[in-house]
């Protein structure tokens, strides 16, 4: 009957050291994670494909969002009216910003000048329009919608392949 206080010592003993390992196991993974490399950016997508995918449809949402649209069923004064609708234009906005950023990244660079400047013109403009959103600012918005224009044109004259 003395062996069962030794037996029962043994296992308590086990299962502490089993905790410790644990511990030390849950440790040295944690201490490991840093050291792990963040996965590199690797852009995929043609400067045609950012704009065609991205830079053109958000623009349009923008350019559509606030005007005066004349058709055959008479003339139309357009404005967004719900929160959606505003929500939706900073949404667009906020995806020009960010393509500015792809037009930044990599081989898309073609320059340090010009190109840097007119993305970096491009981008400013896409901001004004997300904080017109953002203030709900119908005339801020179409004010930007025009500004934003501007700088696709001065990159098209200068950097389109036709
Ligand atoms: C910083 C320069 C730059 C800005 C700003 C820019 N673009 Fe472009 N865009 C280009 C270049 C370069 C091409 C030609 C890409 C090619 O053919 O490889 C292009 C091509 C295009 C095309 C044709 C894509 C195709 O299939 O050939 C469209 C549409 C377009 N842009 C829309 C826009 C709109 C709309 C804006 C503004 C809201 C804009 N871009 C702003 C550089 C720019």
């Amino acid at each position: 009957m003395r062996a069962l206080p030794w037996l029962f010592l043994v296992s308590v003993a086990l299962f502490i050291s089993g905790i410790g390992f644990v511990i030390a196991g849950a440790r040295a993974s944690r201490q490991a994670a840093p050291a792990e490399e963040a996965p590199a950016t690797a852009p995929v997508a043609s400067v045609a494909q950012i704009m065609n995918g991205i830079v053109q449809p958000n623009a349009l949402v923008i350019y559509n969002a606030v005007g005066t649209f004349v058709s055959a069923a008479g003339v139309k004064e357009v404005a967004p009216q719900t929160d959606e609708e505003w929500a939706a234009i900073g949404t667009s906005a906020a995806a020009l910003v960010e393509s500015g950023n792809l037009l930044l990244l990599g081989s898309r660079v073609v320059d340090s000048g010009d190109w840097i400047t007119m993305t970096r013109a491009f981008m400013d403009r896409s901001q004004m329009a997300l904080r017109a959103a953002g203030a709900k600012d119908t005339d801020g918005i179409l004010a930007a919608g025009s500004d934003i224009n501007d700088t696709c044109d001065a990159c098209h004259a200068k950097y389109q392949r036709q």
